[in-house]
């Protein structure tokens, strides 16, 4: 008896570990840390955690003041009545893809899905790999305090008819490996266009303009055009200029960027690679140069 149930043992364990692996909560280090580095790519803490009223990390509660209202982002932590914590992959990858929830609802794009619904399924399952591993915290979701006239959901399913388009970024064979990782960061992750692309009618990007600033952006402030245009986006700056505000947030006159873009710094960009950092920049340099006189970007000299 005794050898056999030995053998039987040892043929279980290698998928006993398999399970482990593949539930939730059981990811491996490596996977949580990929993750990790997603989630300082993609900024998520900011917006989920209300640091002004030192709220615990991602439990959600920070006020986010759009034309349409006030928004207070919900509570992304793994607790299971209040967070996310009994969302499958599934769920979690349709949500960043599709902007849907698990009951069907779409978002609000004060969530900037339309961005990452660009990141590829691997990069998102490291992101709830990690997410998962971090504290829950039981925090109920605050209300928002917003107006529409249909009712929300009609409402923003009709805006995602118009404004959002579904899929993963595809990479350009034709460029290189670091301008695709650039496009990836800037478009995907770092949702840089969420606030430099101007918003038409009913707050969807302005595609033709992308890049190109806006003198209203989040909480009202201007936010600068940095395309190449030399006129009235970065176009005088080097390379080195671009890489320098991304690490430490100082501008080619001296000064440093202040407001959202001092939270991004802070808490997204001074964390990257440099390789990313440059990919970032080598990227930008090849927007097409759109002129903004309204969101004039500091010039070099
Ligand atoms: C610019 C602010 C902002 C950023 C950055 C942001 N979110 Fe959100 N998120 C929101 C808001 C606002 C909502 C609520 C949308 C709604 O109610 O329709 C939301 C909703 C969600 C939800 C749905 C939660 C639920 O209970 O249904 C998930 C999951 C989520 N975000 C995850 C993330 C992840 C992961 C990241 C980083 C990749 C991220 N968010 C980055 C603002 C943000
Ligand atoms: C949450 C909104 C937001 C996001 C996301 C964001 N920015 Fe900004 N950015 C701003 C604002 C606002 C300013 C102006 C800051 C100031 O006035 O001090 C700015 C300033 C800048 C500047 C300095 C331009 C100048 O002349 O002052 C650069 C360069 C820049 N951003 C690049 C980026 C890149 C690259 C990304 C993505 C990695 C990014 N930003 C993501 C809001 C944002």
């Amino acid at each position: 008896m005794r050898p056999a149930g030995r053998l039987r043992l040892t043929a279980l364990a290698p998928a006993v570990a398999l399970v482990c692996w593949a539930t939730p909560g059981h990811a491996d280090q490596a996977q949580i840390d990929r993750g990790a580095y997603i989630f300082t790519a993609a900024d998520c803490g900011s917006c989920h955690t209300n640091v002004k009223a030192k709220g615990p990390p991602l439990a959600g509660g920070r006020p986010l003041a759009t034309p349409f209202g006030t928004f207070y982002s919900p509570n992304i932590t793994a607790d299971p009545e209040t967070g996310i914590g009994r969302w499958t992959d599934a769920d979690f990858i349709r949500a960043l893809r599709e902007g849907v929830s698990p009951e069907d609802d779409h978002y609000f794009p004060a969530f900037p899905y339309p961005s990452f619904t660009k990141m590829t399924d691997q990069d998102i399952l490291d992101l709830k790999a990690y997410i998962f591993s971090l504290p829950p915290v039981a925090q109920a979701d605050r209300e928002h305090e917003i107006d529409f006239p249909f009712g929300w959901r009609f409402s923003v399913w009709f805006w995602k008819q118009l404004n959002f388009t579904e899929g993963a970024f595809a990479p350009d064979p034709a460029k290189s490996a670091d301008w695709n990782r650039g496009a990836y960061l800037v478009e995907a992750l770092a949702h840089c266009g969420e606030c430099h692309t101007p918003r038409g009618w009913l707050g969807g990007s302005d595609t033709s303009a992308a890049y190109s600033g806006t003198p209203d952006g989040p909480e009202g402030e201007k936010v600068p055009n940095i395309t190449p245009d030399t006129d009235t986006g970065i176009g005088t700056w080097s390379s080195a200029d671009v890489l320098r505000v991304l690490r430490t947030g100082q501008l080619p006159d001296g000064d440093f960027v202040g407001s959202v873009m001092g939270e991004v710094v802070e808490t997204s960009t001074s964390k990257l690679t440099d390789a990313d950092r440059q990919a970032i920049a080598a990227y930008l340099a090849t927007l097409p140069p759109v002129a903004n006189p309204e969101a004039k970007a500091v010039k070099a000299e």
